[in-house]
Order: structure tokens, then C-alpha cells, then sequence
């Protein structure tokens, strides 16, 4: 991978908690050609809000199309890890481009694991319900496990560092041909 200029992104997929933005941090330290778009920061950004913030004033359906919006941009240049949020890969048109134009690798990890890593947060406006956490967390899983299949390579991340992680995103990405 010595021109990232023509190299395909990558692109990862998962629910909130599973690790995104700390392993594709990883993933940029080992490859410093690649440049980095977490697609939240980019929107909230771009809104002048947190994501709470924008779930609370402007509806999940105004943030899903910006989150459209930013994804075509982000695919528009090659040689870029992009780490965006949890619904993207619900969308049927947002799967199908990243799907064409990307790398996409799902990140799983079980529900106790998300459990832990999202117990204490207070930012993921889809975890602010009266219902129980455990509940919520086990039934947005149930819900999209079967999109987040869709993309090309799982890798399980429960109980491996983010390097580790990292390592094998970047040995399927060769395999693939990449
Ligand atoms: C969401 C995940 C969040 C953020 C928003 C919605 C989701 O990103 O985009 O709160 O639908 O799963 P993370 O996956 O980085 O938490």
C-alpha cells in the first residue's frame, strides 16, 4: 500500500461500543498514509451540535440524511479509514455504496462486551430509554446483526486490543486483494 491515493477505504462497521473509533485509530497509526473521517465528529461539526443534541432538536431522520450526505463525500476519495456510526450500515443505499466502493469490515463484539463499554456513556441519544440497557443494547443487536453481516469480513473484537484488531482488519484487506 505505498500510493493510498488509489487505495480502496476502508470502512468500519458495528454497533456503538464495538470499538470503531479506537481501532481505526490503531489502523491509522499503522497505516499513516491513510487519512482518518469519523463521520459523527464530521457532522457535528458541520451542525454546530452534538449528536444528542441533533437527535433531540432535529429528529433521527434529519441526522440519518446528513449521515447520507457525509458518506458519499467521505467515498469520494480513495486512500481514507472511515469510522462512521452505528445505524450507517442500515440504510440499504449507504450498504450498497460502501459495499461497491469500500472495504467493509463488521466489527462484532457479544452483548455483555457492549454492555460494559456503554454502561457508563451518556452520549448515544438511541441508549437514552426508560427500558433496561442490557434490553436495549440485545435487541438493537438482534435488529442488525443481520445488515452488519452484509459487509465483507467480520472480525470478532471481543477480548483483543485494538492493535490486534487492527493487524487483522489490515491482513483481510490484503487478502481481499486490496
Ligand atoms: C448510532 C451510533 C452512534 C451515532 C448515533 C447513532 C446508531 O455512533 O452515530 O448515536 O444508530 O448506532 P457510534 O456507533 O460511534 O456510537
Amino acid at each position: 500500500m505505498t500510493n493510498a491515493r488509489k487505495s480502496k477505504n476502508i470502512v468500519l462497521v458495528g454497533m456503538m461500543g464495538c470499538g470503531k473509533t479506537t481501532v481505526s485509530n490503531a489502523l491509522a497509526r499503522l497505516c499513516p498514509e491513510f487519512s482518518l473521517l469519523e463521520t459523527d465528529e464530521l457532522i457535528e461539526n458541520s451542525e454546530g451540535m452534538t449528536i444528542n443534541e441533533i437527535f433531540a432538536q432535529k429528529g433521527e431522520a434529519y441526522f440519518r440524511s446528513i449521515e447520507n450526505k457525509i458518506i458519499r463525500e467521505a467515498l469520494s476519495e480513495h486512500g481514507r479509514i472511515i469510522s462512521p456510526g452505528g445505524g450507517v450500515f442500515l440504510n440499504d443505499e449507504n450498504k450498497q455504496l460502501l459495499n461497491e466502493k469500500a472495504f467493509t469490515v463488521y466489527l462484532s463484539a457479544s452483548s455483555e462486551t457492549l454492555y460494559n463499554r456503554l454502561k457508563n456513556d451518556n452520549s448515544r441519544p438511541l441508549l437514552k430509554t426508560n427500558k433496561n440497557l442490557v434490553e436495549t443494547i440485545k435487541n438493537l443487536l438482534e435488529v442488525r446483526t443481520p445488515h452488519y453481516k452484509k459487509a465483507m469480513v467480520e472480525i470478532v473484537s471481543d477480548n483483543k486490543s485494538a492493535k490486534e484488531i487492527a493487524e487483522e482488519i489490515l491482513k483481510e484487506y490484503k487478502n481481499y486483494g486490496n
